[in-house]
């Protein structure tokens, strides 16, 4: 598994995409496209920023009845994206579905990752909205379990879990860490933050960064900074 910088392309338009892109020239970056940008574009984005030649996470979170998110991700798995997501709360049938779903007649398929618990849960929301009362950490590695019994090649978590993740469901399974920050950069509204030096040496497999790049004075400087601390 390649380790990568994975650049949050949080943009509402194709116009702001596609200008921030080319200030890239001839770089290829793997990109995330997220609900905003493909809720306002369409799936037409997809295939245009595949088209310039970058890889592609397709950040859309899945959760629905097994049959449903199959059917999803059957048409997801057309649009040869490179990684996608949904919720492991959906259960290892909505997974095993999506699996399905997404793998090609040939075989291949995109890389498939479970978010966990969102890192803007904590204990006391999960405890008080959805009834759960374990220990946070134990129900994240919990869902990495349900994920690597499923079939998934890995899990979105914080660069603070992923040793622990890589402990219990081993060294291959995907890591996906956003949370990134310069040691000398604003942390913003994130809450546990690791430069892309911490998140390499923690294990890390690929890290999403998203204002660190896309809001700097030199989001080609800050992707190289970024490239350099984390693959070295
Ligand atoms: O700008 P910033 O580096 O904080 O962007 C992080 C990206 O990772 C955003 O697209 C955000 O939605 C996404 N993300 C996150 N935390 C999660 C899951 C996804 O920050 N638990």
């Amino acid at each position: 598994m390649g380790k990568d910088v994975i650049i949050a392309c949080d943009f509402p338009s194709k116009e702001k995409t596609l200008a921030f892109l080319d200030k890239f020239e001839g770089k290829k970056p793997f990109v995330k496209i997220g609900m905003e940008l493909f809720y306002a574009e369409g799936p037409s984005i997809v295939k245009e920023i595949k088209a310039r030649g970058h890889k592609i996470f397709l950040d859309l979170k899945l959760h629905d009845i097994p049959n449903t998110v199959k059917s999803a991700m059957k048409v997801l798995s057309g649009l040869d994206v490179d990684m996608t997501n949904l919720h492991a709360s959906g259960t290892i049938p909505m997974m095993q579905g999506a699996l399905d779903g997404l793998t090609r007649e040939d075989g291949t398929r995109p890389i498939l990752i479970a978010v966990t618990q969102l890192t803007s849960t904590d204990q006391e929301t999960m405890e008080r909205d959805l009834l759960i009362h374990e220990p946070i950490a134990e129900v994240v590695m919990h869902y990495a379990s349900n994920a690597k019994a499923a079939g998934l090649d890995g899990v979105v978590c914080s660069p603070l879990e992923a040793g622990k993740v890589h402990e219990r469901c081993g060294k291959d399974f995907v890591t996906v860490t956003p949370g990134v920050r310069f040691a000398d950069g604003d942390v913003g509204d994130q809450k546990r933050v690791m430069t892309p030096a911490e998140a390499n040496r923690i294990g890390s497999d690929y890290i999403v960064v998203g204002r660190p790049i896309t809001a700097a004075a030199d989001p080609v400087a800050a992707y190289e900074r970024c490239c350099r601390e984390f693959i070295g």
